[in-house]
């Protein structure tokens, strides 16, 4: 960031007195309005984007599209168990490298929030605490706890100093304008009394002590004490206010989506209620949104948090998985930052005069004294629009909107007036072929060799496996007489019920799969309750307990249990039941083809993988697979298919791409509208399908040639069928309604630049090295129907297809002005018209060069 300027007053003087420069400090402060930068009061817009989630190769460009997105800020929670695997061992490379992130924010000149938690919850394992942590002796988490607070001081100070040492704070000239310390703490600190109030003045004084130079916040911890700014968090916040008068009103996570659980639907957030929200918490005076997520990302190899959060962190947010721009999520927010922007003078000078200019409508005025003036018109009415009369002018507002007004006077903006296209983005086969897989069983077989060990009774899981694997091995052996009555079918079949505290079960008897058991995010607690083939002789009995990402929230998560705790009894036998919770079990932390490292694309294989046997070996339990694979050609980004698999992990070139599960969504996907308040189950979609199906492939963990794939399957499944897909955009739709003139000044594009009053116009953009090869629909009357699904109504301009072809077809990008000249002459006077369009779009001519770069 640039710390000095030549102030105005001065600059006449610069020519002739060179040196007369006058530097600002560097500083970041705040007062009642706003955050101050080096003096200047700021409407911030932020949005998370975390380091960890994408790779190093996608940063720069997610984070020029967030700068072309209106954005001010990146904010980053830091992910403490990423950073220090173990005690003392620390790790800033490749994905984690934390420095380099904030240097190409820096780079592009947006501002930083560093959210160092260290707890950052984030739906991450763990809520970011290394798992080691709870082993340290007499650990108690986020509590007035002398080891904890040690560990957590030492991680804070290590983050603290490494900032400091890159100049990373703007008071050095960098871009971290803010700091977070803890994550929410409030609940917990009213659960745990005096030791949670104790802990958090503690942590607050601690990272006040840091002496970082820029102001520290604390998201829903009511109590921060000053100089810590108490922020909000949620889907709203308009009914915000911060703890004292003299600090700014913040909201550091504005939900722009919500994230999914295997099993569970996709949620998605309308962009017009997001945009409402925002304008709601702007038009009260608060001066700071953080979008969390701006990009969500993907939750590579075992980092997401639990149980049961999918890979996929996309979160409908207006970056999706793959770092492409989520339209009209995308555009519709960066239209609403510009117009927030034309009022910042007035936002941050003035406060809000609100009148009532309805049942359920509002005005709220932002006037100075310096004569600037910015105007916010609210229906609340989910219903009805409402036309309401303001300084002598009359406003039709939709239902459930905010219209702005940043002279007073002229709506630039309605958050319920999308403008913008509408992107529809597929996964499209790819020219790589997944040909020559090979299998290899894994081994159940060894029950007392080295890396095993035994003992009497069923042992916690993470204390076992230290969650260096999601898998624990227990396993017994059960003698059955021959004269057991159900052998000579005197009875039925005996059957075996195992307790487990999480997560997912399955159970083998003999070496074979038994069946399995899930608990849910909600009910870690689920039982396996099954009839079991015991034979005459001894029976072995073999638990595999998978945890699926550990709890990232909730009181004491560090002391939730996690595998099988039991009871574990086999009922039916001549005797009765037979508890064989006490029993000797045989504990194997991992995988054998873990610990023989499987997945790693050096050197040579330390097992047979077996060729081409695949009708036998598809749809076995615990299976590995491998298969090579050249690199798709272009540049859009990819996935793997894997739908026709059950549950596992995979991994590329010993990069793990995350845990895969074929968990299909239950859910209530009955439609959505945007009006009314959202919550993540208004919203559902994708019910009946698998929750996640595709799985994010960084272009840059691929080579040329000879990528190597290796999946492990833990149900069986037919890996002949995955494929390699491409995503991009295959149609793009938009709806821009003629200029009203009963409306005065409907949206000004280039309002502030120029007096001129333009006509609306029909954008269209194509991702780059596509353009638009088709016009499927195109009417400008009063079209009906929502992208996908246009029709024509009853107004209909005929030349509406030949003026947008003539345009459009063969370009990357076209605009199309939306007036009757246009169109040879007005379709239907005095009914109010609108121009409706979808186009498709394809790789451009100079994209398809080669002969295989269409699948
Ligand atoms: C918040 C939390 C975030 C994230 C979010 C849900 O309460 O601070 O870290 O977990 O919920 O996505």
């Amino acid at each position: 960031m640039e710390c000095y300027s030549i102030s105005r007053f001065l600059l006449p003087f610069f020519l002739a007195v060179t040196f007369a420069v006058q530097f600002i400090h560097c500083s970041v402060t705040y007062d009642r309005k706003a955050i101050l930068i080096n003096g200047q009061r700021r409407i911030l817009i932020s949005g998370s984007i975390h380091y960890p989630r994408s790779t190093p190769d996608m940063w720069e460009d997610l984070i020029m599209k967030a700068k072309d997105g209106g954005l001010d800020v990146i904010d980053t929670y830091v992910f403490w168990n990423v950073h220090e695997p173990s005690q003392g061992n620390y790790n800033f490379e490749g994905r984690y490298d934390l420095v380099r992130f904030l240097k190409i924010v820096q780079k592009s000149g947006l501002y930083v929030h560093l959210r160092i938690g260290p707890y950052v919850c984030a739906e991450w394992n763990f809520g970011g605490f290394p798992v080691w942590l709870k082993y340290v002796p007499g650990i108690s988490f986020r509590t007035d706890n002398e080891p904890f607070k040690n560990a957590m001081q030492g991680f804070t100070e290590k983050i603290v100093n490494l900032m400091k040492s890159e100049n990373l704070f703007e008071s050095q000239g960098g871009p971290i304008i803010l700091s977070q310390i803890e994550n929410e703490y409030g609940a917990q600190s009213k659960l745990f009394g005096a030791a949670g109030r104790g802990y958090m003045t503690w942590a607050a004084n601690m990272a006040i002590s840091m002496g970082t130079g820029v102001p520290w916040v604390m998201c829903k911890e009511d109590d921060a004490p000053d100089p810590v700014i108490n922020t909000c968090n949620g889907f709203y916040c308009d009914a915000f206010s911060p703890n004292r008068p003299y600090k700014p009103t913040m909201w550091t996570e504005a939900w722009s989506g919500w994230f999914t659980e295997f099993g569970g639907p996709i949620h998605q957030r309308p962009v017009q209620d997001l945009a409402f929200s925002v304008v709601k918490f702007i038009q009260k005076g608060g001066s700071f949104v953080n979008y969390y997520m701006y990009h969500g990302g993907t939750n590579f190899g075992r980092t997401a948090g639990g149980p049961f959060i999918t890979t996929s962190y996309d979160y409908d947010a207006p970056l999706d998985e793959y770092g492409l721009i989520r339209q009209p999520k995308h555009g519709h927010l960066k239209e609403l930052h510009k117009s927030i922007k034309l009022c910042e003078k007035a936002l941050v000078s003035a406060d809000p005069t609100i009148t009532s200019i309805g049942g359920m409508q509002q005005a709220h005025v932002f006037s100075s004294e310096s004569g600037v003036c910015a105007a916010f018109l609210s229906n609340y009415d989910t219903q009805s629009s409402a036309r309401v009369m303001f300084n002598n002018m009359h406003y039709n507002l939709p239902p459930w909107s905010i219209s702005i007004l940043p002279d007073c006077r002229n709506v630039v903006f309605n958050t319920a007036k999308v403008g913008v296209q509408t992107s529809t983005m597929e996964m499209q086969p790819s020219s790589s072929e997944l040909y020559s897989w090979e299998t290899f069983k894994e081994d159940l077989s060894a029950m007392d060799d080295s890396s095993t060990f035994s003992s009497f009774g069923l042992l916690e899981q993470i204390n076992v496996t230290r969650d260096t694997s999601d898998y624990l091995w227990y396993k017994t052996s059960v003698d059955i007489g021959s004269s057991e009555s159900f052998l000579r079918g005197g009875k039925e079949l005996p059957s075996l019920i195992v307790q487990s505290t999480g997560h997912a079960l399955h159970v083998f008897i003999n070496g074979q799969l038994s069946g399995s058991a899930f608990g849910t995010r909600e009910n870690r607690r689920f039982a396996f309750s099954g009839k079991v083939n015991l034979r005459a002789g001894t029976n072995t009995i073999g638990l595999l307990s998978i945890a699926v990402g550990l709890p990232n929230v909730g009181g004491h998560f560090e002391t939730w249990n996690t595998g099988v705790l039991g009871p574990v009894v086999v009922h039916g036998l001549d005797q009765g039941k037979l508890d064989l919770s006490w029993a000797k079990w045989n504990y194997q932390v991992g995988l054998k083809g873990e610990s023989m490292n499987l997945i790693s694309p050096d050197g040579i294989s330390p097992v047979e993988w077996m060729q081409g046997s695949l009708i036998a070996q598809q749809q076995q339990p615990l299976t590995w697979h491998k298969v090579h694979f050249d690199a798709p050609d272009g540049d859009e980004p990819l996935a793997l298919d894997m739908k026709s698999m059950g549950k596992g992990q995979v991994w590329i070139n010993g990069q793990s791409i995350g845990r895969y599960w074929t968990a299909y969504a239950n859910g209530n996907c009955n439609g959505c509208s945007y009006a009314g308040t959202f919550r993540p189950t208004k919203c559902e979609l994708g019910c009946g399908q698998p929750t996640q199906r595709w799985y994010h492939v960084p272009r840059s963990w691929l080579k040329a040639k000879q990528n190597l794939l290796v999946l492990f399957e833990e149900l069986g499944g037919d890996p002949t069928q995955i494929s390699l897909v491409k995503r991009s955009v295959t149609n793009i739709c938009a709806d821009v309604a003629e200029y009203h003139p009963m409306i005065k000044n409907w949206h000004i594009e280039s309002y502030g630049k120029s007096e001129e009053i333009r006509r609306p116009r029909v954008h269209l953009k194509c991702s780059p090295g596509q353009n638009i090869t088709s016009i499927k629909f195109a009417s400008y009357g009063t079209p009906l129907g929502t992208c996908g699904s246009f029709q024509q109504g009853t107004c209909h301009a005929p030349n509406s297809y030949s003026i947008l072809e003539k345009k459009c077809v063969g370009q990357q990008r076209c605009a199309v002005t939306i007036s009757n000249d246009n169109f040879g002459h007005d379709p239907c006077p005095n009914v109010l018209k609108h121009l409706t369009v979808e186009a498709t779009c394809s790789l451009s001519a100079s994209s398809t060069i080669g002969p295989s770069s269409r699948g």
